[in-house]
């Protein structure tokens, strides 16, 4: 869904990210970021500058120590998942079923109700164009979904602090999470998760189902029937679909309760 990028950059080291964000400064052609791509949209007009995606050398996964494990920002969320599970390691359970990079999950602290990434970051290594270079996890700024980390760094790793369980454990926590998601979320079809963020003591997913949206839609884009907060495609959706049918949810949520709901996805226009 949405336009073309005008460029898309995929650097394999430290070195290519250097001389890739050196010639875009130069050229004066601006960039962004993409982990995953799960919480992103881009307009039906696409990006005009350089779309960069970190490569496979930066999907490592290792423990270091008894309770320790690196990340790199492009590993799958859902792969260090697993491998916590086992390895008999405790602490990222809550985050079972997310999709998406681990980078990306740093960047936008993921989490769910039980708890976030941000709550076992220890250390997160930067890059500003010019070392990389290694930050303690309070730099960040952990906050629901958010962090403070400017736009133009980039988060090449991340050490988590785990708790040592045995792995069946931390495995069946796991299975419960996943089956907690499968039974109250929609899967199996295109969406970009939640698509609001939760106002303060509130749930947009349950505002929107009580303002009777459930199952609305605009072109291929419909609210789901199976949980409000999800938008999904249905089959051919443009993002000017998606974002249609947002304006609509977000007025009618307004208009019913005198709430304004704010976008949890990163939507990109230009
Ligand atoms: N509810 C409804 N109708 C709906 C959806 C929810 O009435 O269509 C009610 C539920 O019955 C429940 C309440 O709303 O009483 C809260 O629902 P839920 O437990 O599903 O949690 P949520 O607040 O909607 C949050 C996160 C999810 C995360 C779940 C589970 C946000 C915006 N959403 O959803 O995160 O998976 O908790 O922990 O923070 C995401 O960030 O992309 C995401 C999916």
């Amino acid at each position: 869904m949405g336009g073309a990028a005008g460029l898309f950059a995929v650097p394999e080291s430290t070195g290519d990210l250097r001389v890739l964000m050196e010639s875009l400064g130069r050229d004066a052609i601006p960039w962004i970021l993409i982990g995953g791509g799960t919480n992103v949209v881009f307009s039906n007009g696409g990006y005009s500058g350089c779309v960069v995606r970190l490569g496979e050398e930066f999907s490592r996964v290792r423990r270091e120590e008894e309770t320790l494990v690196t990340a790199g920002a492009a590993a799958a969320l859902p792969r260090l998942v697993t491998f916590a599970g086992r390895e008999g390691l405790a602490g990222l359970e809550c985050l079972a079923g997310i999709p998406g990079s681990v980078g990306g999950a740093v960047r936008m602290n993921a989490g769910t109700r039980e708890g976030e990434i941000g709550d076992v970051v220890e250390q997160v290594q930067i890059f500003d164009g010019r070392e990389p270079q290694w930050i303690p996890g309070q730099e960040m700024g952990f906050s629901y979904r958010r962090t403070i980390l400017p736009e133009d760094r980039v988060i090449l790793a991340v050490r988590l602090r785990l708790r040592a369980e045995t792995g069946e454990a931390v495995r069946s926590r796991v299975a419960q999470q996943m089956e907690r998601r499968r039974t109250s979320q929609p899967t199996g079809v295109a969406s970009a998760g939640c698509w609001f963020r939760n106002p303060e003591g509130d749930s947009a997913g349950r505002l929107i189902d009580a303002a009777g949206m459930k199952g609305v839609r605009c072109g291929g884009a419909q609210v789901s029937p199976v949980h409000a907060n999800f938008l999904v495609n249905t089959g051919g959706a443009t993002a000017a679909d998606f974002l249609a049918l947002a304006g609509k949810v977000k007025e009618t949520v307004h208009e019913r309760f005198g709430i304004s709901l704010e976008e949890e996805v990163r939507i990109i226009h230009g």
